[in-house]
Parts: C-alpha cells; structure tokens; sequence
C-alpha cells in the first residue's frame, strides 16, 4: 500500500492544511484573470510544493469546479494531473533532467497549443539544479512566454536560482507549518484512518515533525506500524542517513540492501533522494561542478568503477518512472528489483 503521504495528499485547495497568505494569494493569483507567465514555489522539502503545483495546474483543466473556484480534485482530469498523466501537465524532475537537452525539450513543446485544458503547465522540480545553460535556455521562454503556458518552478533552494529567472516569476514562499496546523493534520490522517492515539504520543509526533507535513505523516506511519514515538531529532537524521547506508550498500552489497527493505516506508521518497544523490556522484565523477555533492559522496565514489555507477543510475531511474507513473501497490518491491538489477549488473561483469 502507498504510504500515508502519498495517500492523503491534499487533491484541491480545500485540502491543503495551514492555509496562509502565501497559499491563499495563490489562490486568488491563477483563479484571476492575471495569471502570470511563471511561478516560483519555494519552500523546504515536504511542504507541499509538488502538491501546490499539481493543485494548480488542475485550476486550468478542471470542468467541475466548485462554487467557491476551488478544483474537484476527483474528475477524470484532476485525478490524471495527480498521478502525472495528463497531456497537457508535464512534470520535470530537475533534479535528474538537469541539463540543455532538458531545456531544448521544453522549448520545443512550450510553444504547443493545450489539448484539453486552458493552458499547458509546465512543473520544473527543484529547478535550482538545473544547470547555467538549461537556465539560459529558461530565461528565453520566460522572456518571450508562450501564450496559454504557465511555468511553475518548485524549489527548496530559491537563492541558487539566478536574479533574472527569479524576477520573472511570482514568487510564492511555503513556509514549515505550525504546531497547530501539523496537530490538525495528524487528526485528519488518523480519522481517516480510523485509528486513535495518546495526547502524549501526538505532542512528540508534532515535535518530531519540525513543522514539514511529509516528516509528520511518516513519523505517524511508523509509529502506527511499530508503536515507537520518535525523538525529535530523528526527523533530521534519519531520511539523508537512510539515503547514505542504502546507496552504500547498492555500491557494496546490492542483497543485503535487499534485507533493509521492509524498513522503509516510503519507497517513492527512497528512490527520489537515491536517485538525486547517485546524480550528484555520477557528476562528481565527470569532474562536473555541483553545489549538491554531499561530502559523503566522495567516499561512495571510490568503492566502484564508473559502469558500476551507470548501472546503479539506470535502475533507479527505471524505479523512479515506476513509481511516479504506475504506482504499484507495493513500492517496496521495486526497491528490491533496484537491488536485484544491480546483483545480476555485478554478477555479469565478474564472468
Ligand atoms: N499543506 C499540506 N497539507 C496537507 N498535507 C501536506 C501539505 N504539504 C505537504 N503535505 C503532505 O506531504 C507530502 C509531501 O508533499 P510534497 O511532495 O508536495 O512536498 P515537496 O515540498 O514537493 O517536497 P520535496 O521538496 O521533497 O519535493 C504530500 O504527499 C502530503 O501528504
Ligand atoms: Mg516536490
Ligand atoms: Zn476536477
């Protein structure tokens, strides 16, 4: 089963928690008739930016709006928006597509005419990683923007993004929430789940959460699952510490990654940041400059030869796609395909 994240995530504005001015100016912003070109979502990772962006990309798709201009959340085409499969929304995970041939795709399918919707959306995941020429490419649309597109730039490092880019966007920041709204979002989840929990266990899972959405619904998740509280710094360390010894292993010893699996709860997260750190590694190797390489890198680099890296980047790439776009019922199992691949990868180069 998806995790509590991925399945409570907010489907219209009506359901987002910790509504401030940012979000309600939002709001009003693509329901006007002065829509901007480009929007920048900003905020620290799982605060709701995807989750924002898809909202508002349904703005422009849906046809049973309610009466207040808030999308369904539920039609055939905000439900294909939500699971990233509607024709005239396209997603871009910066992250990984970071270079010109990414901005050259999107300048050529930019200037296409929507196919069903008001306007064609183009949602650039942590665009901060795109690279100085991507940019470039970038500011050209954004200078000349193609009528009936809106871009939205989603990004947990707004500094990195150049002046110029970010002057033509309308900058939208999400703030972490407050203790209240995370208390109301534990409530809602475990209604909905038909669960109950102690006032006392409720405090730490909202101290653990450090205001940020995703942290609490995954603490929550855990501690359904297994009845442990988390400690309040936990929801620091752990997820970049899991990142580390799972791609460690991918690199040492792909079967016993395969043993941590039932571990983890969120696959999808897993493999996002897998998939961004192992990025990052690749270029290192290239000698590419990158602000994102994490000290620990260096170590990992030296543990296989670049084939090895290649390998690794295919199939998390492969379990990337899988699962944004099909989401299978249970995401665990293609963190253990991404381990088997890697085996036999291994297993046919010592032959
Ligand atoms: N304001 C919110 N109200 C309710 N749930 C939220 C809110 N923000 C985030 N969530 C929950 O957190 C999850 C993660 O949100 P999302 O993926 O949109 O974050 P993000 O900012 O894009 O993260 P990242 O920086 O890692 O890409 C969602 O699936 C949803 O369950
Ligand atoms: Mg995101
Ligand atoms: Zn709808």
């Amino acid at each position: 089963m998806a995790s509590l994240a991925v399945r409570y995530r907010p489907t219209r504005f009506g359901q987002i928690v910790g509504k401030n001015k940012a979000i309600l100016g939002l709001y009003s912003l693509v329901n006007s008739d002065n829509v901007p070109p480009a929007i920048l979502i900003s905020g620290s990772t799982g605060t709701g930016k995807t989750t924002i962006a898809r909202i508002v990309a349904k703005t422009f798709a849906c046809n049973s709006k309610k009466e207040n201009g808030d999308v369904c959340g539920v039609c055939e085409d905000c439900v294909a928006i939500a699971n990233s499969k509607f024709p005239d929304v396209k997603e871009i995970d910066c992250a990984v597509n970071r270079g010109i041939d990414a901005a050259r795709e999107l300048q050529a399918k930019a200037s296409y005419k929507p196919t069903k919707a008001r306007k064609r959306v183009f949602i650039l995941d942590e665009c901060h990683q795109l690279t100085k020429e991507a940019f470039k490419s970038l500011l050209k649309l954004l200078e000349e923007p193609p009528e009936s597109t809106l871009f939205i730039l989603a990004s947990s490092e707004p500094t990195t993004i150049p002046p110029e880019i970010q002057n033509r966007c309308a900058h939208i920041k999400i703030k972490n929430l407050e203790d209240s709204n995370i208390r109301n979002l534990l409530l809602r989840t475990l209604q909905a789940e038909d669960r109950h929990i102690d006032d006392k266990d409720l405090d730490a899972l909202v101290a653990a959460s450090g205001g940020t959405p995703r942290e609490a619904l995954r603490n929550l998740e855990v501690f359904l699952a297994t009845g442990a509280p988390p400690s309040a710094d936990d929801s620091i360390a752990v997820p970049a510490k899991q990142v580390r010894s799972w791609l460690t292993d991918l690199y040492q010893d792909p079967l016993a990654a395969v043993a941590h699996v039932q571990a983890f709860s969120d696959a999808e997260r897993l493999v996002q940041d897998m998939l961004r750190a192992n990025t990052a590694l690749v270029l290192l190797r290239q000698k590419v400059e990158d602000p994102f390489v994490m000290p620990w890198l260096h170590e990992i680099v030296t543990m296989a030869e670049p084939t090895v890296s290649s390998a690794i980047q295919s199939a998390l790439i492969e379990a990337h796609k899988t699962l944004t776009h099909y989401r299978p019922p249970d995401a665990r199992s293609v963190l253990v395909n991404v381990c088997l691949q890697v085996d036999s990868f291994n297993q046919s180069r010592n032959k």
